[in-house]
Order: C-alpha cells, then sequence, then structure tokens
C-alpha cells in the first residue's frame, strides 16, 4: 500500500466537476474542462495493495481514516501537485547507432524524404540495428525506458520497425517483449514491420513480405503467448506504402487481432485518416496535412489523432491541425515520436510544443498526454486519470500549481519529485 499526503492539487483529469470520465477519451470542450481538486489543507491518495487507486481527497479525512494501516511507502507531497502519469502514445525505442551526420545534412537544407531516398533515414538505422547484439539492443532501449520514466511517462507505445525481414522484426519485438516484462514502465507493443520499403524490392514485394511472412510469424507467437504484441502499424506516405497497400496490411494485422494504430496524412495528404476511419483504427499518428473529409471521418468512428510536436517542429512541417481536429471532436492524444530523427524521450517538452507550436491549452495538453494517450492504447478503462480503481501511476510535481511542468520549458529534471507507478515510486 502506497500513501501519498500533503498535495495542494490532484489534477484528476477527469470530466468538469469531477465526474468520472466515461471509459473513453474525452472530447470538444471536455478536454479542457477537467477537474483540479486544490486544497491549502492539503489532499491525500491510497493505492491498495495491487497497485490501483483506492481512494483521495482531503488530507485529514484520509490520514484519520488510515491512520492504523501501515503503509509499504508515504510520500509527503508537501505544496507538491500530483497528476496521472504520462501516457507516451508513440515511440520507436529500439534501435543502435545515431543520425547526427542525417541531422547536420537536414540543417543545410536536405529533407527528409531526400535521405530516405538515397537510402538514410531509416535505412540507415536498419544497417546499424542489424550490427546491434540482441544485448546491446536490450541495453540501449531499457536506458532510453528508464530516461521516459523519469520525465514522468508510466505507460508507452513501442514500435519495431528497424528490422524490415521475417526474423529482424521478430528478433526485435522479442526484445520488446523482454522488456515489458523487466521494465516497471507498461509497454504496448506495436508491429510496424511495414517501416519502409526494403531495399531491393518493390512494394507489391514489400507488401507480401510483411502479409505472408511477417504477420503469420507474429500470429504465431501472439497465439503460443511468447509475445504480447497489441498494435499493427504502417508508415503509409507518399514514396512508402500508400493508401491501397497500408490498408492490406493494416486489415491482415486486423485479422490476427492487433488494434490498427498507423502513421498516415504527414507529408501528402494520401487521405489515410478517411481510409483508417472506415477501418476503424483505434489511432492514426501524425496528420499534419490531414483533410477536413478526414477529419470528419475521424471524428465519425472516433479515431483518436496521435500528434507528434517534435516531428512537426524538427522537420519544420505544416503544423497538425489541432484546433480542428478538437473543434470537430476527435479526440486528440499527444507522444514524443521518440526515434532517431527525433530525439526526444519526455512529454513534459511535446506538451510544451503542443502548447506553444499547435495553441493546445494546457489542460487539453494534460488530457492528450494522459487519459487520451491511454485511449489510443485501449487503456482508458484503466489508465490515464486519477479515478478508484485505475493504475495509480502518478507524477509528483515539486511547485505549487501543476502547470509548472509544462511552463517551465526543459525543467522536468528538477521538477519532478517523485513518479509512481502502479502504486510504487519508481
Ligand atoms: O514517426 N514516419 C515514420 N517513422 C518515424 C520516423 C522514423 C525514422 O526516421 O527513423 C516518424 O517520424
Ligand atoms: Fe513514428
Amino acid at each position: 500500500r502506497l500513501l501519498v499526503h500533503s498535495a495542494r492539487q490532484l489534477a484528476l483529469v477527469t470530466g468538469a466537476g469531477g465526474a468520472a470520465a466515461a471509459a473513453g477519451p474525452l472530447v470538444g470542450p471536455a478536454m479542457h474542462a477537467i477537474a483540479v481538486l486544490e486544497s491549502d489543507a492539503g489532499l491525500a491518495l491510497v493505492a491498495d495493495e495491487s497497485g490501483r487507486i483506492e481512494e483521495f481527497g482531503n488530507n485529514t479525512e484520509i490520514m484519520k481514516k488510515w491512520q492504523d494501516t501501515s503503509f509499504d511507502e508515504v510520500v509527503d507531497a508537501n505544496g507538491m501537485c500530483v497528476i496521472p502519469g504520462f501516457i507516451d502514445a508513440h515511440t520507436h525505442p529500439i534501435w543502435s547507432g545515431d543520425r547526427i551526420n542525417e541531422f547536420i545534412m537536414k540543417l543545410e537544407g536536405a529533407t527528409y524524404m531526400d535521405i530516405h531516398k538515397k537510402g538514410g533515414g531509416i535505412y540507415s538505422t536498419v544497417r546499424n540495428t542489424k550490427n546491434a547484439s540482441d544485448e546491446e539492443l536490450y541495453v540501449s532501449l531499457k536506458s532510453r525506458l528508464t530516461r521516459m520514466m523519469h520525465a514522468g511517462t508510466t505507460v508507452v507505445e513501442c514500435k519495431s520497425g528497424y528490422g524490415l525481414d521475417v526474423n529482424s522484426e521478430i528478433r526485435l519485438l522479442k526484445i520488446l517483449q523482454k522488456a515489458k516484462e523487466e521494465h516497471p514502465l507498461d509497454i504496448s507493443i506495436t508491429f510496424c514491420g511495414a517501416h519502409a520499403i526494403p531495399e531491393g524490392m518493390n512494394s507489391t514485394e514489400a507488401v507480401d513480405a510483411v502479409v505472408n511472412d511477417q504477420i503469420p510469424a507474429v500470429k504465431e507467437m501472439k497465439q503460443n503467448g511468447t509475445l504480447n504484441v497489441e498494435n499493427i502499424d504502417v508508415f503509409c506516405e507518399k514514396g512508402v506504402f500508400n493508401v491501397e497497400e497500408s490498408r492490406k496490411i493494416l486489415t491482415a494485422g486486423k485479422n490476427i487481432g492487433l488494434r490498427v494504430n498507423f502513421h498516415g496524412d504527414e507529408l501528402c495528404a494520401l487521405g489515410s485518416a478517411e481510409m483508417g476511419a472506415q477501418l476503424n483504427a483505434t489511432a492514426i499518428s501524425h496528420l499534419e496535412e490531414i483533410s477536413a473529409e478526414g477529419i470528419a471521418a475521424m471524428a465519425n468512428s472516433g479515431v483518436v489523432a496521435v500528434i507528434l510536436p517534435t516531428t512537426a517542429f524538427i522537420m519544420h512541417l505544416k503544423p497538425p491541425p489541432v484546433r480542428q481536429l478538437i473543434s470537430h471532436g476527435v479526440p486528440v492524444a499527444l507522444g514524443t515520436d521518440f526515434n532517431p530523427n527525433a530525439y526526444c524521450l519526455a512529454m513534459p517538452l511535446v506538451m510544451h510544443l503542443a502548447c506553444i507550436h499547435l495553441g493546445m491549452t494546457v489542460n487539453e495538453a494534460l488530457v492528450a498526454s494522459t487519459l487520451n494517450a491511454a485511449a489510443s492504447l485501449g487503456r482508458s478503462a484503466t489508465n490515464g486519470s486519477i479515478q478508484k480503481g485505475k493504475w495509480a501511476d502518478f507524477v509528483i510535481v515539486n511547485a505549487p500549481r501543476w502547470e509548472h511542468i509544462i511552463y517551465q520549458y526543459g525543467a522536468h529534471s528538477h521538477l519532478i519529485y517523485a513518479v509512481i507507478k502502479d502504486g510504487k515510486v519508481v
């Protein structure tokens, strides 16, 4: 059991007035109108033995009620704020090498797609990853996950995708599975074998390889219980997989029970959002170039838009139309997109960019980094807000108002007093 006491604010991230949010994302004005409890007299939270939230509220009442209980951990949060742990809805954390040279080339004017077409970008990371041992990949993965955790992340989506052939992709998925079993972070594994067209193949051959070699191998491991993979992804983009090819791959993934969660409408308006809505996707990421029809289609079928402010910022892309997505009722989530092209592990930086660069309010940025990101991974019934019965995942912010975690750009390592995952300080 865990007790956190004497906090000044609890940002519940439930609907206005503290009413329990439905087991789904918040949309439209509800993304802004979240409940935050505040009291100079102090607020407390209790987590039960299984790591779930048992109760929260007035300090004096809770301390009195639990005075005879011995807690495994007690956190004095005097004058601090408690918010739900962040949920990073989109990361590519398993690869080797770096892309510093390309970072420099891009500063000198090269574009992402120029570099990709010349065999750099994803291809250069695939080559480096092939040359790395399982142990090296595991060690670097774990250290990245730990850095995410110290920046307040408690649940993270992790993609494969730097293998591009059946054996290499399965190797990456196995290493992700090992991290899922051994690291305190809750990991949602995504199969992203269709991250690029392998060199020497055409797109038809690449789709065949994913659908006929890779997905059956993933299916077998999923069925025999050695791999807990939850989502299927594809890079649906001009020059990578087109809409019809992406549809085939996503459908094959869906048929083995994976949630559809993919990269769409990032560099070109292809109609990825419309296709995803037809497939009843759980989430679509990027969406810088989404059309008005795409926005309507996503709103209608309740697909979560995973917005990645680092990518638009680093690649000088058109900012994704977050205000339109929210005003049309699309649930918006945020992710770091951590990958060798966008080296950011920290959700507080992402929230700051989402506010300054994309026009989100601080409340919307928090919802998008907690409850709505949980929805993008099918976890909104169990994660993403401070509600009885949900996992006790919190960030304790050492400041008198929770918004400091967004306002003080780059200061999260000083502001985060503790991260709590499943009722334990991690
Ligand atoms: O989300 N768009 C495809 N995937 C990544 C980039 C991966 C890479 O460049 O290595 C993204 O931005
Ligand atoms: Fe990505």
